[in-house]
């Protein structure tokens, strides 16, 4: 039988789930909001470091509706496992943040043989968000918040090849991230024409100082010595996911993208063009 956190009526006690929480901008979202009476879901990638994260913002907040449960956005059986246990123990999803990402400098591939920075920024939050989606159905107001990045805009993929294996560093970053923009503006289009209750944004934090600096070449340090003074903390970069995840004045903004506080539209792509992007990634991902 079910376990069941969320009771049948408790209208009350959202349920979130927020990805890559361990550390950096995700570690502050989880922290901010298990100040609330919020159910929550640490989505990590490493159980041991979820655990101590975990046990930090319980002691920090005196929330006991935390938990964590493994996710490796390098591996669709990983997403997949996620759901399952997140089914076992929630009836309703209210809102998502596909917050997990990488920059990174390295040529790799994910357990499924994709580009690894596509793969992890992409093709994971396309499957995680496409089968939590009737979790978040079942919402009075749900919600979706995709953190993407102002790189965003001069990321370029080819839709007849968006499989390609041969970028690494800002190409492949941006390239993930404009196709994650792409991702939140069909969503969007597609969840309105149902009629759903749920609401799809993309946000950028901003330059924060966080691990995602750390990646592994001679000249990151240089880039760290000097990008530091300009960028903001974690704190500050948690402001605008937060804002789109829980804010009253957030709940009607749907498909649109945050340059930090600024809404702005996302860069227009024709729906000729998102359909492809569509269908590409669900058959990629294994989704019907
Ligand atoms: N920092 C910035 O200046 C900046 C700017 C624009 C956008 N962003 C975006 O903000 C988001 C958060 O970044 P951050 O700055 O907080 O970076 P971070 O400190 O490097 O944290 C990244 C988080 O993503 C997780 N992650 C990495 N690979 C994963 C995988 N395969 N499966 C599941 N989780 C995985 C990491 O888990 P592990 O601890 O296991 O590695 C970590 O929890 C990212 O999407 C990033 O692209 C950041």
């Amino acid at each position: 039988m079910k376990k069941n956190l969320v009771k049948p009526n408790d209208h009350y006690r959202k349920v979130m789930v927020i990805t890559g929480a361990n550390r950096g901008i995700g570690f502050e979202v989880a922290r901010t909001l298990a100040k609330e009476d919020i159910s929550l879901v640490l989505a990590c990638r490493n159980l041991v470091e979820g655990e101590k994260a975990k046990e930090k913002i319980e002691k920090e907040s005196g929330n006991s509706q935390i938990k964590v449960i493994k996710l490796d956005l390098s591996s669709f059986s990983s997403i997949r496992d996620f759901c399952k246990k997140f089914d076992q123990s929630y009836q309703r999803l209210d809102v998502l943040i596909n917050n997990a990402g990488i920059f990174t400098m390295d040529k790799g591939l994910t357990q499924d043989g994709l580009e690894l920075t596509m793969g992890v920024n992409y093709f994971g939050p396309f499957l995680l968000t496409n089968l939590l989606l009737p979790f978040l159905e079942k919402s009075e107001e749900g919600r979706i918040v995709n953190v993407i990045s102002g790189a965003y805009k001069r990321g370029k993929f080819n839709l007849e090849n968006i499989r390609e294996r041969n970028k690494t560093g800002f190409r492949a970053y941006s390239a993930s991230k404009f196709a994650l923009a792409v991702f939140t503006l069909t969503l969007s289009r597609k969840l309105k024409s149902k009629g759903m209750r749920v609401c799809v944004n993309a946000v950028s934090p901003g330059h924060v100082n966080s691990g995602m600096w750390d990646f592994n070449k001679w000249y990151a340090p240089i880039i760290r010595f000097f990008g530091k003074r300009s960028m903001i903390d974690v704190e500050q970069g948690a402001e605008p996911i937060l804002f789109l995840a829980i804010s009253e004045k957030a709940k009607e903004i749907n498909g649109k993208y945050f340059n930090r506080e600024k809404e702005e539209e996302i860069m227009f792509v024709s729906t000729e063009d998102q359909e492809i992007l569509w269908g590409k990634s669900s058959k990629i991902v294994g989704l019907d």
